[in-house]
């Protein structure tokens, strides 16, 4: 239902802007369509819409833990992310610029800088783990769903407040909104006939012309908060890249440190299972 509602918003964009020349036939910039598409499918999302449309009638469960049960769904499809959709181009772009040596180790490594992750299994420079992401093998550009992240949020912000909503961002539900339309279909008509901070200044009604991360932190403020209620006595919050987690993805050769290390496993390993044997 909800990609439904994204790829519809998708089409209502094609159609808007069908009467700009052939070359403004596009986002105001390549994030402009992908967060326009998002924008509209956060209202879709969230609970008093499904009430609204008949999709969710529970009403035994307590509101706050089922609004921050959405919340922490929402955040880990769009801020998890984030971290995610940043390195992809961070490490295409270093490609280009520092060649292809250690192309798998430098993916790894920044994996773990942005994101905390470390591969379950080591790896070497004849894997190609960055060639799993499509848009890489593609040629995709893929920036673009970083910045459209947060200006979704942005876009959807200001459709909210004309659309009269108050209260919680995550509970906007836009539907049926005249004046939302409205503001929706202004971005939408302009394609990339204009520059890009034109159309957010317009859409902010001045405020400003430029995409601002505020929108999103706003959205996730209430779990936030909970979050820091639940970390208070966690030493660490996030990660640190200590040399196990390293060690999974050096290179293997070329490498003066990394290959005595498994050699000296792999011998270990041998007479042990001699040992065992004998015993
Ligand atoms: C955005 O607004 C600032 C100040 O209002 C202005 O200096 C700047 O040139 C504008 N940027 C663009 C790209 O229009």
């Amino acid at each position: 239902m909800v990609s439904t509602h994204h790829e519809m918003a998708h089409v209502q964009y094609y159609l808007q802007y069908s009467e700009q020349p052939q070359l403004f036939r596009d986002g105001a910039n390549p994030a402009f369509h992908e967060a326009v598409a998002n924008a509209a499918t956060l209202s879709v999302y969230n609970l008093p819409h499904l009430q609204r449309v008949g999709l969710y009638q529970n009403k035994s469960h307590d509101p706050y833990e089922v609004g921050m049960n959405f919340l922490m769904t929402m955040a880990l499809e769009k801020v998890a992310y984030l971290p995610f959709a940043f390195m992809v181009d961070q490490w295409r772009w270093s490609i280009f610029e520092d060649g292809v040596q250690n192309m798998n180790s430098r993916w790894w490594q920044m994996k773990l800088r942005y994101q905390g992750v470390v591969p379950p299994v080591a790896r070497h420079e004849s894997d190609f783990d960055p060639g799993s992401k499509y848009h890489i093998i593609s040629d995709q550009e893929y920036i673009k769903y970083f910045l459209a992240t947060i200006l979704e949020f942005q876009i959807f912000e200001q459709l909210c407040s004309v659309s009269g909503h108050t209260g919680n961002l995550y509970e906007c539900d836009i539907y049926r909104s005249r004046d939302a339309g409205r503001v929706l279909s202004e971005i939408m008509q302009a394609g990339s006939s204009k520059p890009a901070a034109e159309i957010i200044k317009s859409m902010t009604r001045g405020k400003t012309n430029r995409i601002s991360p505020e929108a999103l932190v706003r959205y996730f403020r209430p779990l936030e908060l909970w979050l820091r209620v639940q970390n208070r006595d966690e030493p660490l919050i996030g990660w640190s890249s200590n040399y196990h987690d390293v060690a999974l993805f050096a290179p293997q050769r070329g490498s003066s440190q990394a290959l005595p290390t498994s050699a000296l496993v792999i011998v270990l390993g041998f007479l042990c299972t001699l040992l065992c044997c004998r015993v």
